[in-house]
């Protein structure tokens, strides 16, 4: 249920209207279900709880009350939704630092601390008649405690509230991270998306290390060295062929 409408009017155009709603089964899924060629660009979704949440690559996404979880609706002319996946990863980063997290961002898009997930985005491009919109979903383990998370979850996981003696209020949080998804994505619309992706290979901290990617194809090792234009991690085996990689299983060896 819609429990409440904010509005950023000082936003460019991403979180300039924000509908909260108590519980939904997957803020990405109720985006989609509005989509609409007229629907305004920015909106977004934002919820105390998901029953269903889903995260990369058909997994679950636990959703606890006291995460925050947030999808927003954009309209870009290219159909960059992995692309767009990739650079939100910084504001994502930026706001857990902004707040006491030192974390770090792991391709393609996690926020990872001390090798513990702690935010991650599902970004989903989807055509509505001729009109391409992409949803970018994100959850951040915020005000939650690790044994509301599954057992498996929670020894890869952790949360603002384990690593900060400081209470964090999700709409403060979330209002942060707007302001600067919203920078990111009017940079994107006017600058060439080289140098943002430069911008997010300088950020991203598998880049240099050795690594380890799982595929259908097969698992490739190596040390991952670039970011392509189209958003792929680029690996350079031991015999340095270079390979690309998007999605699949990737482990960062040291
Ligand atoms: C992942 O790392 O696998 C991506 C997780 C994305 C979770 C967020 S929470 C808000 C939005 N709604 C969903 O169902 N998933 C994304």
């Amino acid at each position: 249920m819609k429990i409440g409408e904010f509005h950023g009017p000082n936003r460019k155009l991403v979180g300039r209207t924000i509908w909260h709603f108590d519980v939904v089964e997957s803020t990405n899924e109720t985006a989609k279900e509005m989509l609409e060629a007229d629907l305004e660009e920015g909106l977004v979704i934002w919820a105390d709880r998901q029953a269903a949440g889903r995260g990369r690559q058909g997994r679950a996404w636990a959703s606890p009350k006291g995460g925050l979880y947030a999808s927003t609706i954009l309209r870009p002319k290219e159909p960059h939704a992995w692309v767009l996946g990739l650079l939100m990863g910084m504001p994502v980063v930026k706001a857990l630092r902004h707040f006491g997290v030192f974390a770090g961002l792991k391709y393609p898009n996690d926020a990872v601390y001390q090798n513990r997930k702690i935010a991650g985005i599902l970004s989903e491009g989807v055509y509505r008649g001729d009109t391409y919109h992409v949803v970018v979903g994100i959850g951040v383990n915020t005000n939650v405690d690790l044994d509301k998370f599954p057992p498996d979850v929670q020894a890869s996981a952790t949360t603002l509230k384990r690593e900060v003696n400081l209470f964090v209020a999700n709409d403060e949080f979330l209002d942060y991270l707007l302001n600067q998804m919203d920078d990111v994505y009017s940079r994107y619309l006017n600058t060439r998306i080289e140098f943002l992706l430069k911008d997010y290979r300088g950020q991203c901290t598998t880049i240099g290390k050795r690594v380890s990617a799982t595929t259908s194809k097969g698992t490739i090792t190596g040390r991952a060295y670039d970011i392509a234009t189209n958003g792929a991690l680029v690996i350079m085996d031991d015999a340095n062929a270079k390979h690309e990689f998007v999605e699949g299983m990737l482990k960062v060896l040291v």
